[in-house]
Formats: structure tokens, C-alpha cells, sequence
């Protein structure tokens, strides 16, 4: 996006403070009021978007701690789909164009082991991501010209002023300082993607016919090997012994939570896939030793 003025909300958090903090280099941005977002209505989120005339609502806030939205699913609901439904109503009224951020949790539950694309049935097996399929409802049947990315696990290190999130990346280096093992799931399938890719995308986002696209770096290891694959370029000696395999979680039934990348590819956007997606963060950090085998 070259010019323009744009709504974000949930600036505060990991994929909100990395937008945030490379959007204003291009456009004029105006971090959406927390108290607004928490608990205005809809008449209000309305009033606010007329009186500053956005191009666009990038919509990131959200309850997205998965753990505490399975122990508290009615806060869970309060911020995973009411806010998203008043939020679309309030967008559909003032005419402004939104874009909301879904998960790959959504296709938690999906028995195929092949990668999911956006048409497939699904009945997400946790509180998290029943509430983001309920909002990606709610938000098309509000705003049909809604834009909504089912994002994969992001990834990013931390850059001071912004929130990081735990991610693989974070915790392997974790690992690396402190000595103590990190385990990983050896039955768990799903792409990761770096902030700065989808960061990226968002001009070429903006302007997507309404509609759910999955977003983000395709992944055909398991998330055990993609941290052994970290783990390694690295240079972590004996990545075996701190990155340690979780053979008991989804062991009756692996866990698939890919996404099939064409639709997007369709409409122009591609992203890397995971592996040289975490190569080049480690880059951009410095963190790629001279030698790795990319
Ligand atoms: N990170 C990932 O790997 C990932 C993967 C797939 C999808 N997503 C989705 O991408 C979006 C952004 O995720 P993120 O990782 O940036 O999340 P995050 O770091 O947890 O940030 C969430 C943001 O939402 C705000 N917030 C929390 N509870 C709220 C509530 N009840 N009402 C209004 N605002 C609330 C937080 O504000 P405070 O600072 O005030 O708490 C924060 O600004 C979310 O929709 C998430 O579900 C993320």
C-alpha cells in the first residue's frame, strides 16, 4: 500500500506492534482505541470509523492464548467473536473495507492428511477454534467484502518496543541459553510464517475480493523435524538432546493443521514455505552461521 490511512486494531500485540511499527513508514495509521475495542458497541465502533475515514480496519485483536480460551471460553467468545461481529457491523455501516485475522486452528479436527483448502468441512476441535470459524461467520454474513486470512503460527524474534510471542524460534534459542530441553510434537503437521512475509503481503492484502483465504508458509516436515531443522541451522551441537520428541501428543490421530496456498497464489500472493521462511529470519537477525545447510 503506497498511501492511504489505516485502522489497527490489537496494535499492542505481536502481529499489531510489527504491523503497526512498518505500516506507518507507508500509510497513516491510527491505532483504534483500546477501551473502543474492548467494549463499544457497534454504533460507536461506526462513529469512530466516519470520523476518521479509514481506508481499511486490519483487525489483529483477539483473545489468542489458546490454552485460556479452552479454560475461559466465555472470554474467549467476548473477544473472539463478538468483538469481530460488531467490529463487521460497524465497518459494513461507515462502508469501510476490513480485514480480519482467522487461524489454521480452524482445521484443528480435520482427519486428511493432506493440506486443507477453504472449502473443506470442518468442526474445530478446540474453544479457540470453534470461536475464530464462528467469527469468520459472522464477520461475512455482517460484511461480505470482508477480507479474512486464516494466518499459520507465526514466527518472529523479539525487537525491542514490540511484543514477541512464544514461537519456534523463540523457544529453541530459549532452549540454547538456558540448557533446558524444549519438546516438540512428532504428530503435529502446520506451516509457520514470518511476521515480515505477511507484513509483506498486506498491500496486495488490502485489495483481495471479500472472502477466506488461507495465509502463510506451506510445511511438509512435522513440527518436531521443522525444529530440528532450526536446531541445525543454528548450529546447535547435538540438536537431539535439547530438542527433544513428543510421540505421545496426536498419536492416534496426527494433527494436520497445513492449508493449501492456492486461492491466494490465485490472486498473486505467494509466501516461502517454511523452512526458507525460518532461514531468513535467522538472516535478517544475524543468527545464520556461516556453513548452514539451507
Ligand atoms: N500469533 C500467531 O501465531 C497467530 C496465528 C494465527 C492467528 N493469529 C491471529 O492473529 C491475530 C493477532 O494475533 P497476535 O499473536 O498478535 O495476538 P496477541 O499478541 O495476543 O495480541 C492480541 C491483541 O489483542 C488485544 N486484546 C486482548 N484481549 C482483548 C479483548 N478482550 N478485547 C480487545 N482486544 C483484546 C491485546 O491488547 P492488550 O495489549 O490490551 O492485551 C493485543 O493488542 C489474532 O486474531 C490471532 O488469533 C495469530
Amino acid at each position: 500500500m503506497k498511501s492511504g490511512t489505516l485502522v489497527i486494531t490489537g496494535w499492542s500485540g505481536f502481529l499489531g506492534s510489527r504491523l503497526r511499527n512498518s505500516l506507518t513508514e507507508h500509510v497513516r495509521v491510527i491505532p483504534a482505541p483500546r477501551d473502543l475495542i474492548r467494549s463499544g458497541s457497534a454504533e460507536e465502533l461506526e462513529q469512530f470509523l466516519r470520523r476518521h475515514r479509514p481506508d481499511a480496519v486490519i483487525h489483529c485483536a483477539a483473545l489468542s492464548d489458546t490454552g485460556l480460551c479452552e479454560t475461559n471460553p466465555a472470554q474467549s467468545f467476548h473477544a473472539n467473536v463478538a468483538l469481530p461481529g460488531r467490529l463487521a457491523r460497524a465497518c459494513a455501516a461507515a462502508g469501510t473495507r476490513l480485514v480480519a485475522m482467522s487461524s489454521d486452528q480452524v482445521y484443528n479436527g480435520v482427519r486428511s492428511l493432506e493440506p486443507s483448502s477453504e472449502e473443506v468441512s470442518l468442526a474445530p476441535v478446540s474453544v479457540y477454534g470453534r470461536h475464530k470459524l464462528e467469527a469468520e461467520r459472522a464477520v461475512l454474513s455482517a460484511c461480505p467484502d470482508a477480507v479474512i486470512l486464516r494466518l499459520t503460527w507465526l514466527f518472529d524474534l523479539p525487537v525491542r518496543g514490540l511484543k514477541t510471542n512464544r514461537n519456534l524460534l523463540t523457544g529453541i534459542l530459549d532452549a540454547a541459553v538456558t540448557g533446558s530441553p524444549a519438546s516438540y510434537f512428532v504428530h503435529d503437521f502446520r506451516g509457520m510464517t514470518y511476521t515480515q512475509d505477511l507484513i509483506s503481503a498486506f498491500g496486495s492484502i488490502l485489495s483481495l475480493p471479500g472472502g477466506i483465504y488461507n495465509t502463510g508458509s506451506t510445511n511438509t516436515l512435522s513440527t518436531y523435524d521443522t525444529a530440528i531443522y532450526t536446531a541445525s541451522l543454528l548450529r546447535i551441537p547435538n540438536p537431539e538432546v535439547l530438542i527433544q520428541r513428543n510421540e505421545d501428543a496426536f498419536r492416534d490421530s496426527p494433527r494436520n493443521l497445513t492449508m493449501s496456498g492456492e486461492k491466494l497464489a490465485a490472486a498473486g500472493i505467494r509466501f516461502p514455505d517454511t523452512k526458507e521462511a525460518i532461514a531468513r529470519c535467522l538472516s535478517d537477525f544475524g543468527l545464520l552461521r556461516q556453513g548452514s545447510d539451507v
